[in-house]
């Protein structure tokens, strides 16, 4: 198979190859005809620049071997039908229109609709043919790695390939993301960006408002080991709440130093990463004292905030809508601007090939992320301190937290005691004979983002 997206330069791996002819030969028996395009989309596992994408702050994620992959044919109507190999989804249809209502919170057919929604408005009436989707994806869900931005990606690729549209991937990298807010959390762009403009055998550094992508390489002689904590952080349950209200902290933070830094403030801050463009020159660690004059280490309730900025607390309470009356705003100002830091020496640490450093710095990331962020879990730290004990240079939890996976940089060499020791001191006690390891830790090689291919 050829691929059509001139932007990249994907193939599919061996293993993607033989679950795509699959997808393709169940494409024909489900929908009874056969499928135009096939259209494969990767998750990510995220480095290091946790929550800070939608800070406006950079990140320094890589695509995983892990994808959704999708057939598509288009349709006379205007209907959109979605099946997918796995019994646990059961098919959904659909209407494109104007306005998508959404189905039930949680249910998967909403990642398409988030799409679908999204490209209707960005493409208006060009976007007039439903389709048949046949979806088989291979990402552990609720794990941190993406599986739901790899399924947006795939839905829209899959719909404009129907529709015979072409969207640059830098533009649906800024589209999709809003695209998925349909589903109800703030998240920023991270996940779709890695998953459409990655690169093969590279990390990226992804700086957003405007979006820019960086290629830098991996240590040479070092694997990218992730091992899920077996906790699920669901992005439709508890965890969206939690996510939801760390975006909210960031954006009262930013309602703060705005106050507290007055008149030498051009203009009003967004986000936090506002900063960098409006003090060039300043370190953004320097932000941090005017903020910790301002509020203590503890948690404000609303009516503390909006009396410290002078406004009222029914107003602010508008703008944040229902999540809660405890804002920790200097400890997860302190993670994102030291976070933030983190990603540029990083950067420099990848170029330099120099791995020790890398390695510390994802360790002082998972420091901050338990500490100020607060989105570890007691499994995650068991997991992280295990891998520190079997050699990781650098051992840290990824993605959104509050369970799903943790990203360990091993030396090669190592790798097999690494996870032998993983093996007997995590997963032996905790999955049943029956299951395989190899389901719950995995080496990601850098992979190339998604790609459409005609059949
Ligand atoms: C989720 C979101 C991303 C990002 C990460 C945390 O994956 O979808 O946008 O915020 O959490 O870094």
């Amino acid at each position: 198979m050829t691929e059509m997206n001139p932007q990249t330069t994907a193939r599919l791996t061996p293993d993607d190859e033989e679950r795509a002819s699959h997808v393709v030969d169940d494409f024909r028996a489900t929908v009874g005809r056969p499928a135009l395009h096939l259209v494969r989309a990767p998750g990510r596992v995220n480095l290091l620049g946790e929550h800070t994408d939608y800070n406006g702050l950079p990140v320094l994620p890589m695509a995983i071997d892990r994808s959704v992959l999708t057939a598509v044919a288009p349709r006379a109507d205007r209907t959109i039908r979605l099946f997918n190999s796995a019994p646990q989804f059961a098919p959904r249809a659909y209407e494109l229109g104007d306005t998508i209502e959404p189905y039930a919170d949680g249910d998967w057919g909403n990642y398409s609709k988030a799409a679908a929604q999204g490209l209707v408005r960005h493409c208006g009436a060009q976007l007039r043919r439903g389709a048949d989707l046949l979806i088989n994806g291979n990402i552990p869900s609720s794990a941190g790695l993406s599986s739901s931005s790899a399924l947006v990606v795939a839905n829209a690729l899959a719909l404009l390939a129907a529709n015979d549209i072409e969207v640059p991937y830098d533009t649906l990298a800024e589209l999709l993301p809003l695209a998925e807010r349909y589903v109800g959390t703030l998240s920023g762009g991270m996940d779709q960006a890695t998953s459409l403009l990655a690169r093969a055998g590279h990390a990226l550094r992804i700086d957003f408002f405007p979006l820019r992508v960086r290629t830098l390489p991996l240590p040479p002689g070092y694997s990218v080991v992730v091992c899920h904590s077996l906790v699920q952080a669901e992005k439709s349950g508890a965890a969206k709440q939690a996510y939801n209200l760390r975006v909210i902290e960031c954006r009262l933070a930013c309602r703060v130093l705005e106050n507290a830094l007055g008149a030498s403030l051009p203009r009003s801050l967004h986000t936090l990463g506002d900063l960098v463009a409006l003090f060039p020159h300043r370190p953004l660690l320097d932000f941090l004292p005017h903020l910790a004059a301002q509020v203590p280490e503890r948690s404000l309730s609303l009516t503390e905030i909006a009396t410290l900025i002078g406004t009222s607390p029914e107003r602010l309470r508008e703008e944040c809508g229902a999540v809660g009356d405890a804002f920790a705003l200097l400890r997860r100002t302190r993670h994102v601007l030291t976070e933030a830091e983190r990603v540029e020496r990083a950067e420099a640490a990848l170029n330099a090939g120099d791995a020790v450093a890398f390695g510390q710095l994802m360790d002082a990331s998972h420091g901050s992320c338990r500490d100020d962020y607060e989105i570890s879990c007691p499994e995650i730290e068991e997991l992280v301190g295990i891998a520190k004990e079997a050699g990781a240079v650098g051992a840290r939890l990824t993605g959104a937290g509050f369970g799903g996976c943790t990203v360990n940089l091993v030396a090669e060499a190592d790798v097999p005691g690494f996870l032998t020791r993983i093996d007997r001191y995590f997963y032996r006690s905790r999955l049943a004979h029956s299951e395989r390891v190899s389901n719950y830790r995995f080496i990601f090689k850098p992979q190339a983002g998604a790609a459409v291919f005609p059949l």
